[in-house]
């Protein structure tokens, strides 16, 4: 019944990178894969991503931003995730419910219990196969970002370092508590090795599916 792994982590760690490096491995191999992120992914998505992350908009509320997070999942999954699990296939995606929870849980301080609540609300219970956190200082991420392309800055890397410090806590605790589910990878190291270990991590996955179905 397919195959659901997302990437987590902090900005400016390199996952759409190994995204797609993944994905070029996985459709080499034979199988069929979309990828896809959040926020976004869908038109509906795309135009809730517009609101989510312009940095003018500095008055939207926690609550707002948790919905609209919420809302552009609930499409992602409901058009885009489901069906193409529903085949067989294998979706890849830049970020999920995690960075909610890592986010406006461990960044904005919100009752995590109610994250999770909406969370599985708006993806009728769908939780990751495999989740890789790309994990990384959050000083040396928001440099590689600012070091990077400036009209892609948005309203989340404008908060302060302590948030985003916060923020890769949140994601490695989350690992930890799952430690079955999640792959964490030191982002410092060079392209070509996080990708090796990404791929070491989904081909055991996949042949461990393969021989329960066979
Ligand atoms: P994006 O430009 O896609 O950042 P990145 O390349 O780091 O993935 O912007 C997504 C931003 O939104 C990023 O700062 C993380 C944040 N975010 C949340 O705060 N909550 C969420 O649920 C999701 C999916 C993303």
């Amino acid at each position: 019944m397919g195959c659901f792994i997302t990437f987590e982590g902090p900005e400016g760690s390199g996952k759409t990178t190994q995204v797609h490096l993944l994905a070029e491995w996985l459709q080499a191999q034979g199988y069929d894969v979309v990828t896809t992120r959040e926020p976004g992914g869908t038109r509906i998505g795309d135009g809730i991503r517009a609101l989510l992350l312009n940095p003018l908009y500095v008055e939207m509320q926690p609550e707002a931003e948790i919905l609209l997070f919420s809302a552009a999942r609930a499409q992602l999954v409901g058009q885009v995730i489901r069906p193409h699990l529903a085949r067989g296939g294998i979706v890849v995606c830049d970020r999920f419910a995690d960075s909610t929870l890592a986010y406006q849980g461990y960044g904005r301080q919100l009752d995590i219990e109610v994250l999770r609540r909406i969370t599985a609300f708006a993806t009728g219970n769908l939780k990751p196969d495999l989740t890789i956190c790309l994990d990384l200082a959050a000083e040396e991420g928001l440099r590689r970002k600012r070091g990077g392309d400036q009209a892609e800055w948005n309203r989340m890397e404008q908060e302060q370092l302590a948030f985003h410090e916060r923020v890769r806590r949140g994601f490695l605790a989350l690992a930890a508590a799952e430690p079955t589910r999640w792959l964490v990878l030191d982002a410092m190291q060079s392209v070509v090795s996080v990708q090796e270990a990404i791929r070491q991590r989904v081909a055991q996955h996949l042949n461990f599916e393969r021989s329960v179905v066979t």
